[in-house]
């Protein structure tokens, strides 16, 4: 049986390796970013059984957008076609699912799957909070959310805690952030939230990150001590 974490915990994944995996099987990127997002369910899966709070999934970067037409065009049906099938299944075993950041450029259609996908898994009490960073940009998240507290005008004093509301991402501290496919960098993620997270970078490619693999990684986290700058 996986352990229980003893507290809420919010795990961040960069989930990178999809193109170097695909190469090395001489297949397309796009087999990649297929085999990629089988590799999602089974994270996905492992993280209820160990009762984790949020997972949030680092999909698809702002800088993501220069790749070329054709994989991003891939990537786009992908999504569309995982939501589909995924997200009954993931509805069942109350998974609440979320997005953000800019996606408009995937299309109408995928807008309108993401959307439905929101509110069809809309749940009060959800087994775990399924964050999905699509077109996102660490960066262009606190450029805007400056930008809306200068433009609105408002009064209320910004602080640490509450400039949280204003970022696009729907969870605050990163606990545990993992990288997979040997980049030692953070790529433009959740850079606000990764103030004290732990950081663990592996070496396997996406594809090939394994349920074993992510419960050694968790098993981990559970034994660092956290000081946050104190003496203890
Ligand atoms: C991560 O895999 C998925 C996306 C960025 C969309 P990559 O496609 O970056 O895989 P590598 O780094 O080229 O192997
Ligand atoms: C980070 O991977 C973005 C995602 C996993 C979505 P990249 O492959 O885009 O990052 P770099 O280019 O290696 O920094
Ligand atoms: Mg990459």
């Amino acid at each position: 049986m996986p352990k229980v974490l003893p507290k809420p915990i919010n795990v961040g994944i960069i989930m990178d390796g999809n193109g170097r995996w695909a190469k090395s099987k001489k297949l397309s990127t796009t087999s990649g970013h297929e085999a990629g997002i089988k590799t999602v369910r089974l994270i996905v899966e492992e993280s209820i059984r160990h009762s984790i709070s949020s997972l949030t999934l680092y999909a698809f970067s702002t800088e993501n957008w220069q790749r070329p037409k054709k994989e991003v065009l891939g990537i786009g049906k992908l999504l569309i076609q995982a939501i589909k099938e995924q997200v009954p299944e993931l509805k069942e075993e109350g998974v609440k699912i979320s997005f953000f950041g800019n996606y408009k450029r995937f299309g109408n259609k995928a807008m309108g799957m993401i959307k439905s996908a929101e509110k069809e898994t809309d749940l009060t009490k959800p087994s775990l909070l399924l964050n999905i960073a699509l077109g996102y940009g660490g960066r262009s998240d606190i450029i805007n959310a400056v930008n809306e507290i200068i433009s609105s005008n408002q009064r209320k004093k910004i602080t640490e805690k509450n400039f949280f509301s204003f970022l696009e991402a729907p969870v605050e501290e990163i606990d545990l952030m993992i990288r997979t496919g040997g980049d030692k960098r953070i790529s433009n993620f959740l850079l606000y939230h990764l103030a004290y997270s732990e950081l663990l970078f592996v070496d396997t490619l996406w594809p090939d990150f394994s349920q074993k693999e992510y419960s050694k990684c968790l098993n981990h986290f559970m034994k660092v001590e956290r000081r946050f700058g104190k003496r203890i």
